[in-house]
């Protein structure tokens, strides 16, 4: 299987610019449509992008546009358009505005790409998975949000970082909200198999923890404006790949639960398996008593956004 026909990323700001790069160059689908409101964006970093294609050498056909009709008959929807955060902002900051802004890029996937499966990136990123799903009527299976594959690779830095060893051989994901009460979840960490509370102490363990959970912000206040984007997108390209190429990969990323782990109705990043139809289960897994309580936090913060979310009556 190679792939599909055509991806529509919605956003062509530094994570939509970045992600198209990474799927062109990942060649897992005969088009790729970037759409923007700012004439001439999308256009320019399509062709772009584009024009690099002879070099890298994919196959993808790229280009932009200001309509959100031209999503029309795609396979996956990216949604990445919305503010970022500036130095001092939470995510939640971000609710009503973007909320607003992706209110019309839900309808017009509704209307325009009634079968495509969609991926929402924009923040506060559970909370606007809640919202596209309820707006689109779309099954669970095909709305899933970036949180636990971004703060996966950060945690799986921080710990690859202090044990001088491959990043690629640590393995592990963060559950819950793409937030403060995120759950770096310690007790099924390894380095290919040797469990990293064996590797690190517990003070160590605890610093990488808190630096997982303030991962976003701490780049955020580096740059003093927009966030972070580069390892976003390699999080969204990674699950966009998964679903694109049939993977079945088990990541961490955020949906709506239906009971699992004693939730429902609240969007939260769980392990799950992502594949072809998008969501194809999500992966209960034994979690110590702390962590459990920390997930119970993470989804009454989530659940706190929705009520304001609800008091906007969009
Ligand atoms: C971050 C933003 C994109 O965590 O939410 O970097």
């Amino acid at each position: 299987m190679t792939g599909w026909s055509k991806i529509a990323i919605i956003g062509a700001g530094n994570i939509g610019g970045t992600l198209a790069q990474r799927l062109a160059e990942a060649d897992v689908s005969e088009e790729l449509v970037l759409v923007d409101i700012v004439e001439g964006l999308p256009q320019g970093k399509a062709l772009d992008i584009q024009e690099s294609a002879p070099i890298v050498g994919f196959s993808t056909r790229i280009w932009g546009s200001t309509k959100l009709s031209d999503i029309a008959q795609s396979d996956l929807v990216v949604l990445t358009a919305g503010l970022a955060r500036k130095p001092g902002m939470s995510r939640s900051d971000l609710l009503g505005k973007n909320a607003q802004i992706l209110k019309a890029h839900a309808e017009a996937i509704r209307d325009h790409a009634p079968r495509a499966l969609v991926l929402v990136v924009t923040n506060p990123v559970d909370v606007m998975a809640y919202y596209v799903r309820k707006v689109t009527g779309f099954p669970r299976e095909r709305v899933v949000a970036e949180s636990g594959t971004l703060d996966s690779t950060r945690f799986r830095w921080f710990v690859a970082e202090a044990l001088g060893v491959a990043p690629r051989d640590v393995v592990g994901f963060v559950m819950g909200t793409h937030g403060d009460t995120m759950v770096p979840i310690l007790s099924h960490c390894s380095v290919n198999g040797v469990p990293v509370t064996r590797l690190l102490p517990p003070e160590k363990l605890r610093a990488i923890v808190e630096r997982t959970r303030k991962g976003g912000g701490e780049i955020v206040d580096l740059l003093k404006m927009g966030s972070a984007y580069y390892a976003p997108a390699a999080a969204q390209a990674e699950m966009a790949i998964a679903m694109a190429r049939g993977q079945n990969r088990l990541l961490s990323a955020s949906v709506l639960l239906n009971g699992e782990f004693g939730l429902r109705d609240v969007y939260l990043g769980v392990p799950v398996v992502l594949g072809r139809t998008g969501l194809v289960r999500v992966q209960e897994i034994d979690l110590t008593p702390e962590e459990r309580t920390a997930l119970e936090t993470s989804a009454k913060a989530v659940r706190t956004d929705l009520s304001v979310l609800e008091s906007l009556a969009l």
